[in-house]
């Protein structure tokens, strides 16, 4: 039965072009005021002004339900390494008290302290655990998120996290869609000999995952003391000639290449960018790769730089932003509080916020052309929200505003007390 979403104080539909948006375009959202959204089976059948989707000839028929707030297309989440079996409290006890990520890194915290328990994380405690998850993003509005692997950090353990983020899509509506990362760090029986540790990825754990289709998309962490920007450009470009899709964790901590690496090797995105330079921005723009930004950690790690929103805008890159959900830098599942720190600490509008959230978020995963905007013909993914303004979204922060979750048609979240 289709299903009539009316009485919505705003819809933002990011009706436009079948492409990532750029420039002044990212402020476009598509506002319709005291609309509807009209959905048959798991697809869009109509959405905007609530008269005109009420003549819909299935609308008579629909079950019909109340809003009463703001409508936009789910967010889609597209960086996360929403596996791991266990919080870094000890981390997070010695950046409170003052130390930086590179100094937690070298008393033995971070990335690599993360490997014991997910390597003895038995497989199905490990789906179990990412579906719980899961919940958690559909309950703030997220429909859709990317998910990483690496913090296994060799071949049975990155595979099982792979085949985890498999298992879980079958318990949770929450679409999730798979990243190999196994060069996210160099384990320690490597003894920090990065190439012969990317070696061993590139001839063991690439093939495998490509050939048993456990992932999407290939990422590595281009940063001092884990991979250089040439280890990225050969592991990007063989993970390419394997059919998977490049992306990079570029310029977070210092300027190093990473995103020029990546755009050369065809990076759908390169993500985290807070250092990144003019000629870094040019190479993204030239290649058609996304700067997907994360602020969100750089709140969590006390950081005052953020990364230059304006200055990518301003140059036409389209802009995605994401949560970077992970056990070290940013345990946060909840996109409105990035949506507030892109505005707060981004200077980015509102407006080029929830469409970072949202269609540009689909085009990192190479998506937009099925979810990330609330027209007809896409995906009924939906999140409705407490609010009379979608600019609450940014404005209110630290709470979720989100009371309804719809997912390929299937109301998947619903806040109690709501009828
Ligand atoms: O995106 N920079 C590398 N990877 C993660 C951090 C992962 C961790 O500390 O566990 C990030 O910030
Ligand atoms: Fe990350």
């Amino acid at each position: 039965m289709a299903i009539l979403f009316t009485n919505i104080k705003q819809l933002l539909t990011f009706a436009g072009d079948n492409a990532p948006r750029a420039g002044a375009a990212m402020r476009e959202t598509g506002l319709v005021k005291n609309a509807a959204v009209l959905v048959e089976g798991a697809v869009i059948a109509a959405a905007g002004p609530r008269a005109a989707v009420s003549r819909h000839p299935l609308a008579k028929k629909a079950r019909v339900v109340e809003v009463n707030g703001v409508c936009l297309p789910g967010f889609v989440d597209s960086h996360t390494h929403a596996v791991f079996a266990e919080p870094r409290l000890k981390d997070f006890s010695m950046r409170a008290a003052g130390a930086s990520y590179p100094e937690i890194k070298a008393a033995g915290g971070g990335i690599v302290s993360s490997i014991g328990a997910v390597r003895a994380q038995a497989p199905g405690a490990m789906a179990a655990q990412l579906a719980g998850r899961a919940e958690r993003f559909l309950e703030c509005g997220t429909t859709t998120a990317e998910v990483k692997s690496g913090y296994g950090l060799n071949l049975e353990s990155e595979l099982k996290m792979l085949r985890a983020v498999r298992a879980a899509a079958g318990l949770t509506p929450l679409e999730m869609l798979p990243t190999l990362l196994a060069a996210h760090s160099v384990p320690p029986e490597f003894n920090g000999d990065a190439q012969r540790y990317l070696d061993y990825v590139m001839a063991e754990i690439l093939p495998k995952a490509a050939s048993q289709k456990l992932a999407v998309f290939a990422d590595i962490f281009c940063e001092k003391g884990y991979f250089t920007p040439g280890q990225t450009a050969a592991y990007l470009k063989e993970a390419a000639r394997l059919g998977l899709k490049p992306k990079v964790h570029s310029e977070q901590l210092s300027n190093y290449g990473g995103t020029r690496a990546g755009a050369a090797a065809g990076a759908v995105s390169a993500d985290h960018a807070d250092h990144v330079y003019a000629e870094d921005i040019a190479a993204m723009r030239k290649a058609g790769t996304i700067a997907t930004l994360l602020p969100a950690s750089n709140f969590y790690l006390g950081l005052t730089k953020y990364p230059p929103a304006r200055e990518i805008i301003s140059e036409g890159v389209p802009v995605a932003l994401a949560t970077d959900f992970n056990p070290g830098t940013c345990p946060c599942w909840n996109m409105q509080f990035v949506l507030a720190a892109a505005c707060t600490h981004c200077a980015m509008t509102p407006e080029e916020a929830v469409c970072a959230a949202t269609v540009n978020g689909a085009w990192a995963l190479g998506i937009g052309d099925r979810v990330g905007a609330a027209v007809p013909g896409r995906q009924a993914d939906l999140a409705f929200f407490d609010a009379g303004d979608y600019r609450e979204l940014c404005y209110y922060f630290g709470a979720n505003q989100c009371m309804m979750t719809v997912k390929k048609g299937k109301m998947v979240y619903r806040r109690r007390g709501k009828a």
